[in-house]
């Protein structure tokens, strides 16, 4: 298929075929039209891993850390290599286009898919994206970057209407698109547009966005596809320039309307090729990698390189916030023959992803406690260790497979329960009571109205009180024993939540059950078209059903804080999870979950030198941060999660990641704390372009932990900064030196200030940075080269232009944006326009 000639294809496509290639064939595929030999292309999410064509029963994935992990690393190349193994997973799906990256901005740390994607500032996601996607298209799978633009917050997702000034929209919000279009080796070959409406124009409907900046402007020759549901009309996506409306069947672009509108002269077949020439030049791209049509998806598996890689990745994303005391790392001659507690409710848990489509189902993990004591068990066999796990965190009851002693059995069926009805048409055999049945396929399925029955037996692991829980997107009752147990059919309340924020608030109900009792659950499920709330019978639903024994918080407080005291070392793996940050919803405080803030005070107060690990995508707050001597912020990190963390504790790994986004004091220190969430269907980006430390520098503004810090084992100083500039560039050579005892990685940060702006502008904004590994005692010279243009323009409102002032800028460069080692200027001859 590489040699499609397709100006001839056009030529032989009848006008039924080319709108059904305008549109998807089904969740995650292009239309194909055999007779022409076009065929259908997989796609798959996304930004951390290749989940496959399945969100239901998805085959298992490698596991890559959060967006704002990687971000963290500020290491290009990793983050090429990160892109190579992304595209050899997506041979093993069999998929041709990645959904991902994500570029868009934390505009807020409650924004639900803060964690997915990069940062709060353009150009660390711009350069982080550019270099993923040259990864991943060098193996000539194709990057569709996503979602373009603005979509940084989930409240109303669909309809918001960010107002955003033309200087904020692109110096901020569009420049990530811009760089990884413009400046990378390699474009990407796909655009995903945004849910939202960017000044009053839905974004998947923009020709300004579409046609004007991305095209005209950026000169961008690939393919725009809407993102999920998020194509809102037929004629006005299509004439904007939205090539592919996803998924598919057609729920606008459908034969009979497009060719309606073709007959009334609405517009001319020219228009529909427009997009067809893109559907079918990304096929033609999509063929190079020679993966054949429907392959199948296979599982992902364990295997050294890729473990090692996703190492890699993830030890060099884990930033340390605090070593007062200088515990880190846990060397041999400090644990030896020592008792060691971890303590904490994310020490038992792999938290390898955030919620919603970036999620997917790990072929394996290893959670902070496995990955701690078999390292104890391997290099230290005489250090005890012991485990409390302190609170519970869980936003919703959890899995309830873990006290199943079989499957659970799913059965589907047309009719509903009570009704005269034949057998399942379909029974499957499932580990997870989280069951997102919205993609599943079957050749019984013609509407979407069915019914399920989820059936497991359920062992009581300890005497006490069990809670139940069930959540749902369609309908669903849970029967314990053929009884009733909690009803979520009748008076059902819809709530923003599970499943990218669709579904009705977790209805629960409570048993005492003594040390093995087993039980019968069953639990009947409708789809959403059966829902008195829901009444959608486009969609075929999710639920999720969970159980755990009730405990009192204060007592797993009081025992995890006598482990503490009875311990010579503590490891508290604290932070958040899945449930609490996810796409569909967004965060309603930077707070950590439930009980933890008090856990970790009561242990700090015994324990100072507790060594306290936090992981979430992104944020949080820290009360209790002047008692704590040692932080260790671990994000989402894939699979290897509790190996990475392992290995930066016991210092197999020096620290090198940096803050890819500032973690504030309080909330209402954040620029867009008056103006996040939806007011009347808008959203007013009032900061402008101080988002993020653009904002608390020209503020002042204490903050919890700046954007770019990050502590080593080692120490770092800069030395014989020489500037340079040339006609386009501004050439800054420097000397590296590690003047402590590790040999570990920094990374060189350049801001640059302009002097005397004729507008105000932040004090000082990032331009470019490098990593560079550094053995103890020796120095290394670092060479970087940026664009004089790109290094001090602005957007000029007033006259919709770029502009770079004559003027001096000073060129500053640090370890984090609070940190600079070393200083300089230049200075620009001429005002320039239009650049
Ligand atoms: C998300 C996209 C994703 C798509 C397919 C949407 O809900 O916004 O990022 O690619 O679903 O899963």
């Amino acid at each position: 298929m590489s040699n499609m000639d397709i100006e001839k294809l056009i030529e032989q496509l009848t006008i039924e075929e080319k709108i059904q290639l305008l549109a998807g064939n089904d969740w995650w595929h292009t239309f194909p039209v055999p007779r022409l030999n076009i065929p259908s292309i997989r796609m798959s999410d996304g930004p951390n891993g290749l989940r496959g064509s399945r969100f239901f029963q998805s085959t298992p994935s490698t596991c890559f850390p959060c967006g704002t992990a990687l971000a963290a690393t500020w290491n290009k190349d990793l983050l090429y290599k990160g892109g190579n193994l992304m595209a050899e997973e997506a041979y093993i799906k069999g998929v041709n286009v990645i959904l991902g990256p994500t570029c868009n901005i934390i505009r807020s740390p409650l924004g639900g898919r803060s964690f997915e994607t990069y940062s709060e500032d353009p150009v660390l996601s711009g350069a982080i994206a550019s270099s993923l996607i040259s990864g991943i298209q060098d193996k000539d799978i194709i990057a569709c970057i996503k979602h373009f633009v603005c979509n940084d917050q989930e409240e109303d997702r669909l309809g918001v209407n960010a107002i955003v000034t033309e200087r904020a929209l692109r110096e901020i919000y569009l420049k990530p698109f811009e760089m990884a279009i413009r400046q990378s080796r390699s474009p990407p070959k796909a655009v995903m547009t945004a849910y939202n409406k960017v000044n009053g124009v839905h974004a998947s409907q923009s020709e300004e966005l579409l046609t004007n900046i991305l095209r005209k402007e950026w000169g961008y020759e690939g393919l725009t596809m809407s993102d999920w549901y998020g194509c809102y009309s037929a004629e006005k996506s299509i004439q904007a320039g939205l090539d592919l409306e996803m998924p598919g069947k057609a729920r606008f672009r459908t034969v009979d309307y497009l060719k309606f509108v073709l007959r009334v002269n609405e517009f001319k077949i020219e228009t529909i090729d427009r997009s067809v020439r893109n559907v079918l030049n990304l096929v033609k791209e999509a063929s190079k990698a020679g993966i054949a049509e429907d392959s199948p998806e296979n599982e992902s598996t364990r295997n050294p390189k890729t473990s090692k890689t996703l190492q890699e990745i993830g030890q060099e994303s884990i930033v340390l916030l605090k070593n007062d005391s200088k515990i880190l790392p846990l060397t041999k001659d400090k644990i030896k023959g020592k008792k060691i507690a971890i303590i904490g409710p994310n020490a038992k848990v792999a938290q390898y992803s955030g919620g919603g489509s970036a999620n997917l189902n790990a072929s394996y993990s290893v959670t902070p406690y496995e990955a701690i004591s078999s390292k104890l068990k391997k290099d230290y066999p005489d250090v005890q260790l012991e485990y409390a796990e302190g609170c519970q965190i869980d936003k919703y009851l959890p899995n309830i497979f873990k006290y199943t002693t079989g499957d659970i059995i799913g059965k589907f069926y047309l009719d509903p329960p009570g009704s005269k009805r034949s057998g399942p048409f379909d029974v499957l055999h499932l580990d997870s009571s989280e069951i997102l049945i919205l993609d599943y396929l079957h050749e019984k399925l013609v509407t979407n109205i069915f019914y399920a029955t989820f059936e497991n037996d359920f062992v009581a692991d300890e005497s006490g009180t069990y809670e139940f829980g069930l959540t749902v997107f369609g309908t669903a009752q849970l029967f314990i024993d053929d009884k009733l147990f909690i009803d979520n059919k009748e008076e059902q309340k819809i709530a923003d939540k599970f499943f990218f924020g669709v579904t009705t608030d977790e209805k629960k109900n409570e048993i005492y059950l003594e040390k093995g009792t087993k039980l019968q659950i069953r639990v009947e499920f409708g789809a959403p078209g059966t829902s008195a709330v829901f009444k959608d019978p486009t969609q075929k639903g999710a639920l999720f059903y969970g159980a755990r024994m009730k405990t009192d918080p204060q007592v797993d407080i009081d025992n995890a804080v006598k482990l503490a005291e009875e311990s010579d070392y503590v490891i508290l793996c604290i932070g958040s999870t899945r449930w609490w940050e996810s796409e569909g919803y967004d965060r309603t405080t930077l707070d950590l979950p439930l009980e933890s803030n008090k856990l970790i005070e009561s242990i700090l107060k015994v324990k100072q030198d507790t060594i306290v690990i936090n992981q979430s995508g992104s944020p949080v707050t820290m009360p209790w941060v002047d008692s704590a001597n040692t932080l260790v912020h671990a994000w989402y990190g894939g699979n290897e999660c509790g190996n990475t963390i392992a290995n930066v504790i016991f210092g197999d790994h020096n620290p090198s990641g940096k803050l890819s986004v500032t973690f504030p004091k309080l909330l209402s220190d954040n620029p867009s704390y008056l103006n996040f969430g939806s007011f009347n269907g808008e959203v007013l980006y009032g900061e402008d372009v101080f988002v993020g430390y653009r904002y608390y520098e020209k503020l002042s503004r204490e903050v919890l932990f700046p954007f770019g810090y990050g502590l080593s084992y080692t120490t770092f100083k800069f030395k014989d900064l020489e500037i340079k500039t040339d006609e386009d560039n501004l050439n800054l050579t420097l000397l590296v030196e590690n003047t402590g005892d590790y040999d570990g990685q920094e990374v060189v940060q350049v801001y640059i200030e302009q002097s005397n702006p004729n507008i105000i502008r932040p004090v000082k904004e990032l331009r470019d940075f490098q990593k560079v590994e550094v053995k103890a005692g020796a120095a290394k010279k670092v060479e970087i080269s940026i664009s004089i243009i790109e290094a001090t323009r602005y957007w000029d409102n007033s006259k919709r232009k770029w502009i770079s002032e004559k003027d001096e800028y000073k060129v500053k460069l640090g370890n984090s944006s609070d940190n600079i080692l070393a200083e300089g200027s230049f200075k620009t001859e001429k005002t320039k326009w239009d650049l």
